[in-house]
């Protein structure tokens, strides 16, 4: 039996000559490179010289050595055989092999210019920084995007160009997980349902029956998605994109969609209307995951409102499992989410909503639409990001005592709220 201490020992050694191999093969690599174009690759890998590689490219050749690649929507070279190229790279790959099936890349951003409104940045800020808080938590990496990809997707057709050219530079994640500026994680804690989606290759919130019965382009909301890394993704993105401004169809598809949504107000095409538009026609619709059971985007001025319920709910249910009230590593915290499941079993209402969509506030150009005003769009983020900060603070020991004032945080004692 080896002790632990001795198997430390080991690891520890082990380490210590991968780094000093990695160094070695650093500096052949490099000599290598300027005589010789294709650098020769390592022999043997033992298992930490593999881990200590994961960041260096493999130099056989792939998909990124085709100078016919285009990372743009509409390219007269569009992308053929994606999923075997893929899977080709990951092979190229292996240290990327664990976990390939859950990998996730967020993708989220904004205008490329300066925020209308004077306190748009700031908001733009605290809502990035609570994507970070949940994709830190959760292991998940984020590219914030606030160039115009293609200089004709402008406002709400941007994304798909970014989240097309996010699935190209990341091949080693199976979702790109689209979700707009203006919409905040509410609940740090909550892992997505992946296998649920096994079969699907789009996931979106709204009402299946509602979009059906009704033809309501407001019965899908566009803005959070989750597209599997997948060539039927790269396909669905240009049927979509072939709807927006770019496109020499932009003014029909704009009465096709008036037509067919009675509730559309306005008249130029729209990627939320594309997107049910696509998901009732069964070619794409069958792989579209319309997701009703959790907030997977909730509407804030539904959300919001249950927020101190919610609390009350969570800090009694906190009082009788000592579990909950242990300190720990944020690390571990995605452990504590099965503990919260168990006891929120049956209590869907009285469970904190997913994500917060702020959809109609434009936090950016203060422009919000005139059925809310700019106040409870400005009041209601705040706290919903602060309800947010108290669930990431209190890995870090400390807590605000009202989530109406961001500002003012307190210690937590030991074993709160016992
Ligand atoms: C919160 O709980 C109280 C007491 O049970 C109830 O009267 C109230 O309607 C609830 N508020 C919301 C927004 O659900």
């Amino acid at each position: 039996m080896v002790s632990p201490d001795h198997s430390h020992f080991t690891i520890a050694s082990t380490f210590r000559l991968g780094g000093a191999a990695l160094v070695a093969f650093m500096f052949i690599w490099t000599i290598c490179s300027s005589f010789n174009a294709t650098p020769i690759p390592p022999t043997t890998t033992t298992p930490t010289f593999t881990a200590s590689f994961s960041h260096y490219d493999s130099p056989e050749r792939n998909f990124y050595d085709d100078p016919k690649l285009s990372y743009s929507l509409g390219s007269s070279h569009p992308m053929k055989g994606w999923d075997e190229k893929r899977q080709e790279w990951l092979k190229q790959h292996p240290s990327f092999a664990s976990g390939a099936l859950t990998r996730i890349v967020m993708v989220t951003g904004s205008q490329p210019g300066p925020c209308k409104s004077p306190i748009g940045d700031h908001l733009l800020l605290k809502l990035f920084k609570n994507k970070v808080d949940y994709c830190r938590h959760h292991g998940i990496d984020i590219f914030y995007n606030n160039a115009l990809l293609h200089p004709q997707m402008f406002f709400f057709w941007a994304k798909s160009a970014a989240v097309r050219a996010t699935m190209l530079a990341h091949p080693e994640a199976e979702w790109i997980w689209w979700v707009d500026s203006d919409a905040a994680f509410t609940d740090m804690d909550f892992v997505l349902p992946l296998r649920r989606y096994d079969h699907h290759n789009m996931v979106v919130y709204g009402w299946d029956n509602v979009v059906r019965e009704k033809h309501t382009w407001t019965g899908i909301n566009a803005g959070v998605f989750l597209l599997r890394n997948s060539q039927w993704a790269l396909d669905f993105l240009e049927v979509w994109a072939s709807m927006g401004p770019q496109s020499p169809d932009y003014e029909k598809w704009g009465k096709t969609q008036n037509a067919f949504f009675k509730d559309k107000r306005y008249s130029v095409s729209d990627d939320q209307s594309g997107l049910i538009y696509l998901y009732l026609n069964e070619k794409w619709g069958e792989k579209i995951y319309v997701e009703e059971e959790y907030y997977f985007q909730g509407y804030w001025a539904v959300t919001v409102p249950t927020f101190e319920n919610v609390t009350a709910r969570y800090t009694e249910i906190e009082r009788s499992v000592a579990a909950l009230r242990r300190r720990h590593a944020e690390k571990v915290s995605e452990g504590y989410a099965r503990v919260w499941d168990e006891q929120l079993k049956g209590k869907g209402s009285l469970r904190r909503p997913f994500v917060t969509h702020f959809t109609g506030c434009q936090p950016c150009s203060g422009d919000n639409n005139p059925i809310y005003s700019s106040k409870s769009c400005v009041d209601d983020l705040i706290k919903a990001l602060t309800f947010a900060d108290n669930q990431v603070l209190r890995n870090y020991g400390y807590m605000h005592r009202d989530i109406n004032d961001p500002s003012i945080v307190n210690p937590l004692p030991f074993n709160y709220p016992a």
